[in-house]
């Protein structure tokens, strides 16, 4: 029998739970070829935590990094520091991160440092724009140097990787395990309490907004365009789940506190938010992971960022970059909310992300070059 592959999943947050447990569900499955070692760098805790849960999964090593108001500094050198140990330890053959955020920057070079082979799961994506999403470009960019291995989730990732002289034998397009994960997760006859208090006619927008670059203005201006487009709709509510971040909480209360139709919410298990996705009218975000659910949900979006690394939801159709300018996203809510052409043609996009078994893909090709045998 030939010897299982240890492979080590490390992420920190919740869009890299939920993008990196269809791959270890996979491996689960497939015992007998792979030795899954679960790490999480515990950047985020409560909102990691109901990633795992929704998906019982228990990591082997939590390195509890996440503190209040924590900077890149903080959570790149605990990660580096916390991560020697657990590779020295276990001694895996692949380790994989995920994305764009700083646990996964700062695993790769963990990766680098003990000489273990790196994949990059969602690799590729591009703004070209060092501050924009801040620090995620860079983030993503500075993996893909240290990766050995790419899963390109769309043949322009994969374009973007060749461009930068990466070698397209060492690139997989496997479309994105968002794609596997929404699979496990939309109910029909989903509820959740805040619907109560909305009434059955009433069209609901689905809002979420934490970035870095947007905490401070955009924020503000974005929320302050809300409200007045709620001023002159009664027949519209909005659903927020608020990120935990303290500013972002912060900017959330302090000007939706008093409107009547915003719902201010705790942030909702995955399972939760793909469902009230799929009830909403349409989406506000500036979230990576939404803009590649919404096509396969066939909801428009409203993209609260000057850039995106995922244009082929915009080329799709689903997607609409608006910015964060309070009149421009006045005028692109009243038209969705005005315009039946325009919505319609949004919401009857085709997902570009994949068939749902991006997992399945990734691992294929990993025992494919330890063994040989696929
Ligand atoms: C991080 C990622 C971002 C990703 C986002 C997903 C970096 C630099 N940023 O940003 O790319 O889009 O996660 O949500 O990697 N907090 C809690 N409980 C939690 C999570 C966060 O209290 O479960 C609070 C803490 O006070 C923490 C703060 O939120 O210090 C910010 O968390 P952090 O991970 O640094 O930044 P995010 O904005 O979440
Ligand atoms: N999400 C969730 N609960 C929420 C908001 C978002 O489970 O209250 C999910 C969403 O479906 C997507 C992911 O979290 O899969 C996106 O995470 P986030 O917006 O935090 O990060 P980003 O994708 O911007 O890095």
């Amino acid at each position: 029998m030939t010897k299982k592959i240890k492979i080590m999943t490390v992420f920190g947050t919740r869009p890299e739970a939920i993008k990196m447990a269809p791959i270890i569900l996979e491996m689960k499955k497939r015992n007998q070829e792979f030795e899954p070692i679960t790490v999480v760098t515990g950047q985020h805790k409560e909102m990691l935590d109901q990633v795992l849960e929704i998906f019982s999964i228990t990591p082997d090593f939590n390195l509890n990094i996440m503190k209040d108001a924590q900077t890149l500094s903080d959570i790149t050198t605990n990660v580096i520091t916390k991560l020697d140990n657990v590779i020295e330890e276990t001694k895996p053959d692949v380790i994989l991160v995920h994305g764009d955020t700083t646990s996964t920057f700062a695993a790769s070079v963990s990766a680098f440092y003990h000489k273990v082979m790196l994949g990059h799961v969602e690799a590729g994506l591009r703004t070209f724009n060092k501050y924009s999403p801040y620090p995620e470009e860079m983030n993503r960019q500075l993996t893909d140097v240290l990766a050995d291995l790419y899963f390109a989730p769309t043949k322009l990732s994969e374009e973007n990787l060749v461009k930068e002289n990466h070698k397209k034998e060492n690139i997989v397009i496997t479309g994105n395990t968002a794609i596997d994960a929404l699979n496990e997760t939309i109910s029909r006859n989903y509820h959740h309490s805040v619907l109560q208090d909305i009434d059955s006619n009433h069209r609901i927008i689905l809002l979420t907004m934490h970035r870095r670059e947007n905490q401070g203005d955009p924020m503000i201006e974005t929320f302050n365009a809300i409200k007045n487009v709620l001023n002159n709709h009664n027949d519209v509510d909005v659903v927020y789940p608020v990120h935990l971040s303290p500013v972002v909480q912060k900017a959330a209360h302090e000007i939706f506190d008093e409107v009547k139709r915003v719902h201010l919410i705790d942030p909702l298990d995955v399972l939760d938010f793909h469902n009230m996705a799929s009830r909403s009218y349409f989406i506000m975000t500036d979230s990576g992971g939404v803009q590649e659910e919404a096509p396969s949900l066939e909801k428009p979006v409203l993209v609260l960022r000057e850039s995106t690394e995922r244009p082929e939801g915009v080329d799709a159709g689903t997607l609409k970059l608006v910015g964060t300018d309070q009149k421009n996203v006045e005028q692109e809510m009243n038209l969705l909310l005005d315009n039946t052409d325009i919505y319609n043609k949004m919401a009857k996009a085709k997902n570009p992300y994949g068939d749902g078994k991006a997992a399945k893909y990734i691992l294929d090709e990993i025992a494919n070059r330890f063994n040989g045998d696929k």
